[in-house]
């Protein structure tokens, strides 16, 4: 009977030990991956929280605009924002988000909208909206681009769609997995938000296997 107690317990603590661990690096990582610019799945949902009058984020995502006209529609719209400048009021919902920020939003929404009916969760409410909206550049970038070379080797680069583009076709890279919209989604997050500088980035993602 001890035996057999022995023999249960211990993969039951090291599974509990295990899950507990898991979730401590994952807070870790979150925190250490701070430097990574947000993408747009992240600017959507605070650009909605932040906005007075901007329609439910289901008629949002299931709605198509091009990237300017993405821009034009927060643009009229109101932020919650208190005490801001007036350069700040005048960009509507979206005071507070930087150049690079409004950029990377619009490129998301456009690229990734709209969602299909089918997609959308079944109570919009209580959804657990970062899952169910498609990945964004960040997440495509810290899930794709650290198997062979430092995480450094992408983000210390800076190039336009087209530079990206070219790096993307290389033979190394083709077989990564991605769909053309997910493709897309990438070239716009690197080509607005890269360069990170050097000095932001902790050590630890300047390693990698290739040594690079
Ligand atoms: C399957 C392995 C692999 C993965 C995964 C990978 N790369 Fe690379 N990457 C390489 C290799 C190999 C090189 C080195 C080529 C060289 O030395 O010229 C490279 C080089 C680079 C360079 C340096 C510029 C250049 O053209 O040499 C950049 C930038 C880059 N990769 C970006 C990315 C991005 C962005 C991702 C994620 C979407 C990614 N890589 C994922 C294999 C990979």
């Amino acid at each position: 009977m001890t035996r057999r107690m022995n023999r249960w317990i211990p993969p039951v603590l090291v599974a509990a030990g295990t899950a507990l661990v898991f979730a401590g690096l994952a807070v870790a990582a979150d925190d250490a991956l701070k430097f990574m610019p947000r993408g747009g799945r992240e600017l959507l949902i605070e650009v909605k929280a932040k906005c007075a009058n901007c329609d439910d984020l289901v008629t949002l995502v299931t709605t198509r605009r091009s990237a300017d006209d993405w821009q034009k529609y927060f643009t009229g719209k109101q932020s919650t924002v208190t005490g801001l400048s007036d350069a700040e009021k005048r960009k509507g919902a979206l005071a507070t988000f930087t150049e690079k920020q409004i950029r990377t939003l619009t490129a998301y929404l456009s690229i990734n909208l709209p969602l299909a009916r089918d997609q959308l969760p079944r109570d919009p409410a209580r959804a657990q909206w970062e899952a169910v909206l498609p990945v964004d550049g960040r997440k495509l970038t810290l899930d794709r681009c650290m198997g062979c070379h430092s995480l450094a080797t992408t983000i210390l680069i800076s190039g336009d769609l087209n530079g990206w583009g070219v790096i993307m076709r290389k033979s190394d890279h083709v077989n990564l997995g991605m769909n053309a919209q997910q493709l897309q989604e990438l070239l716009h997050y690197l080509a607005i938000n890269m360069p990170v500088p050097e000095n932001e980035i902790p050590d630890e993602f300047k390693k990698g296997t290739g040594g690079y």
